[in-house]
C-alpha cells in the first residue's frame, strides 16, 4: 500500500516562462482535480524570469478557452526554493525545466533535510501515454503546437489523479 504522503495536498506546475504549458496545466488540474472531488492547493510557476506580472500569452489564453479551460487571470512568477517548502509535489513541464527545478532543490536542501522539501518530478511521469516525454515548448511555433500541449496535459493530469484515487482505495 502506497504511504499517505505520497498523496499530494498542494501541487506546483513549472515551465520555462510561467505563460504558455504552465498557466494550461494549472488551469486543467484546477478543473479535473475539483471534478474528481480532491481538494488540492494549485499554482503555476517559471524557471525563467522574462514575464513575471503578465498574464498568459494570448495564444496560450485562446486554445485555452477553446477546450474549456480560463486560465485569463493568472499572473507569472519564478519558481524559488521556498517552493519546495510550500509544495509536496513540484510537476516538470520539460527535462531542462526538471533539471534547473533539481538545481533549486538543492539551493532549499542546503538548510532543511531534503526528505522536508516537495518531490520532483516529470509532468509525464506516470502517464503511458507519453512517458517521460516533454510538454514541448509551443512558445515559438503555431497554433498546433498550442492543441498538442493541452492534449499532452489531459492526458497526463488525468494519469497524476488516477494515480492518486488508486491510492486513496487502497
Ligand atoms: P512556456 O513557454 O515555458 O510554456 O511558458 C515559453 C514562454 C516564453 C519563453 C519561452 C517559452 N521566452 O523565451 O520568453
Amino acid at each position: 500500500m502506497p504511504k499517505s504522503d505520497e498523496i499530494p495536498k498542494s501541487i506546483l506546475l513549472v515551465c520555462l516562462g510561467n505563460i504558455c504549458r504552465s498557466p494550461t496545466a494549472e488551469g486543467i488540474m484546477r478543473q479535473r482535480t475539483a471534478i474528481a472531488g480532491l481538494t488540492l492547493k494549485i499554482d503555476s510557476a517559471g524557471t525563467g524570469d522574462w514575464h513575471i506580472g503578465e498574464h498568459p500569452d494570448s495564444r496560450a489564453q485562446s486554445h485555452a478557452k477553446q477546450n474549456g479551460y480560463n486560465i485569463s487571470k493568472l499572473v507569472a512568477r519564478q519558481v524559488s526554493p521556498q517552493d519546495f517548502l510550500d509544495f509536496d509535489l513540484i510537476l516538470a513541464m520539460d527535462a531542462q525545466n526538471l533539471k534547473d527545478l533539481q538545481a533549486i532543490r538543492d539551493v532549499a536542501a542546503q538548510n532543511v533535510s531534503s526528505d522536508k522539501l516537495g518531490r520532483l518530478a516529470l509532468m509525464s511521469e506516470v502517464d503511458i501515454s507519453y512517458l517521460n516525454q516533454d510538454v514541448p515548448d509551443p512558445y515559438n511555433g503555431g497554433a498546433d503546437g498550442f492543441e498538442e500541449v493541452i492534449k499532452r496535459l489531459e492526458s497526463s493530469v488525468d494519469a497524476w489523479i488516477d494515480t492518486w484515487i488508486n491510492t486513496w482505495q487502497h
